[in-house]
């Protein structure tokens, strides 16, 4: 490994989620709790990240799945944090650069902190570099105890805290950079002298100063940073927390967002500048939206979804896995499914694709300048070529797909003849004969 390297402690269950699932994967904004720690890690520039794993080891893994240079090592029994980082010891082999240490429910953490931690550790080589944060509310978390001349002295944790110290609101966020050689030699003298009867990592530090080594705590991250998620509340901040960061970051890049506080995006969503977004809209998942959008006021946009630039996406229309093509209008109360949408083309409000057979999904293909009625059903797999219309209340099926430009009506639909008498226009097969 290169380093620096990252250390991601992840084995816990997480009681108090009252979850099967282990802490680290409840998602937020649309990742897994590790996800956004691992890419803040690599973000702030480690070369490679070792999660620690224990309880539901498969899924922690599964969380990660596509993001190259994470390496797994296991502690087989959660004996706390100290003896967490030990487990990492064999898959560092001989490694003997910077380790920065993070725990993986802290979703919030951002890289720009981190990477300046990681760079003052490189600047100094001191034995541990801490960030710390000064807490509104500090319960929970490991207290920083300095002496009055501000010199770091010890962490110690909410459980074995004097009321005195239970005041002090600089906090353990459990951001630090040890030097490998180190980091092993104090965890190696850790003992489990404390209220919970575990190994602490918080320990590692003291030990490190009284053996005449440097160690340095700084306040350097923000406490919107450092939330650990250790209930269902908790998740609920983290939520609010990151989704306004989301939203502030489009509104930089020239997305108007009406009502933040009503409007969710995920966390991999990109949207395009000049777009507007109106309230109570969702967009959930992997989507790509163009520039110069419109979409809501309660839209459902999700995963796998890409709209063009100057689509219109209006009231109450829930779309998924589907490309739809430039200047197309998707009006209120649609739906549509495992579909390609062309350019220009207007879906009536109402349409939907019935895109589930009851066994899989089926595709459906909309061409070019495509008209679909209010309130017709394309059944798929099936296709409407360029320049057709589907008459409102039309039930297109998976045998009859509809040519290019060809009017189709009725149920099942069917193309409307042309006839000489009627000057070549379409005549509508439900009108009684003359
Ligand atoms: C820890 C710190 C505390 C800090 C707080 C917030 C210690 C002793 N305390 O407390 O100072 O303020 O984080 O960052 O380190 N884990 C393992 N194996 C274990 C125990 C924990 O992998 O044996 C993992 C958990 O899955 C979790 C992380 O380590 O992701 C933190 O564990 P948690 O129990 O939440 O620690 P805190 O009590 O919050
Ligand atoms: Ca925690």
């Amino acid at each position: 490994m290169i380093g620096p390297v990252a250390v991601i402690l992840a084995a816990g269950q997480g009681k108090r989620m009252k979850s099967d699932k282990p802490k680290v994967v409840h998602e937020v904004c649309g990742q897994s709790m590790i996800r956004h720690v691992v890419n803040a890690a690599f973000g702030a520039g480690v070369s490679d990240v070792v999660v620690i794993v224990g309880q539901g080891a498969d899924q922690v893994k599964a969380s990660l799945e596509g993001i190259s240079n994470v390496h797994y090592a296991t502690q087989d029994r959660q004996l706390g944090t100290g003896d967490a980082v030990k487990s990492a010891r064999s898959a560092l082999g001989d490694y003997t650069g910077a380790v920065m240490i993070l725990v993986g429910d802290e979703p919030c953490l951002r890289s720009g902190p981190l990477a300046l931690l990681l760079e003052k550790q490189k600047a100094t080589k001191v034995a541990c570099l801490m960030g710390t944060s000064i807490a509104p509310d500090p319960t929970g978390y490991g207290r920083i105890l300095r002496d009055t001349t501000g010199r770091f002295l010890r962490i110690i944790e909410q459980k074995d805290c004097t009321p005195e110290q239970a005041a002090i609101k600089e906090v353990n966020p459990s951001c630090y950079v040890f030097m490998a050689p180190l980091l092993w030699e104090a965890l190696e003298e850790v003992v489990p002298a404390n209220a919970q009867g575990e190994f602490y990592l918080t320990d590692a530090p003291e030990i490190l100063q009284k053996k005449g080594h440097e160690v340095q705590a700084l306040v350097t991250l923000h406490p919107d940073d450092i939330l650990g998620i250790n209930t269902r509340l908790h998740l609920a901040e983290a939520h609010t927390i990151m989704s306004r960061r989301i939203l502030e970051k489009l509104m930089e890049e020239g997305v108007t967002v009406y009502d933040p506080r009503n409007t969710y995006v995920d966390s991999r969503a990109k949207i395009g500048a000049d777009t507007v977004i109106y309230p109570f809209s969702v967009v959930d998942g992997d989507v790509t939206v163009g520039k110069n959008c419109r979409i809501g006021p309660f839209a459902l946009i999700r995963h796998g979804t890409v709209l063009a630039d100057n689509v219109e996406v209006g009231a109450f229309v829930d779309i998924v896995r589907s490309d739809i093509g430039e200047g197309t209008l998707v009006r209120h109360l649609a739906y549509l499914g495992d579909t390609e949408v062309g350019r220009h083309v207007t879906v009536g409000a109402g349409a939907i694709t019935a895109n589930f057979d009851g066994q899989h999904k089926q595709q459906t293909k909309i061409g070019d300048q495509v008209t679909i009625g209010a309130g017709s059903v394309l059944v798929a797999p099936t296709s409407i070529g360029s320049r057709s219309t589907v008459g409102a209340g039309a039930v297109v099926t998976p045998t009859r797909p509809v040519p290019p430009d060809t009017t189709v009506v009725g149920v099942p639909a069917q193309p409307i003849a042309k006839s000489k008498e009627n000057d070549g226009r379409p005549v509508d097969p439900r009108q009684p004969p003359r």
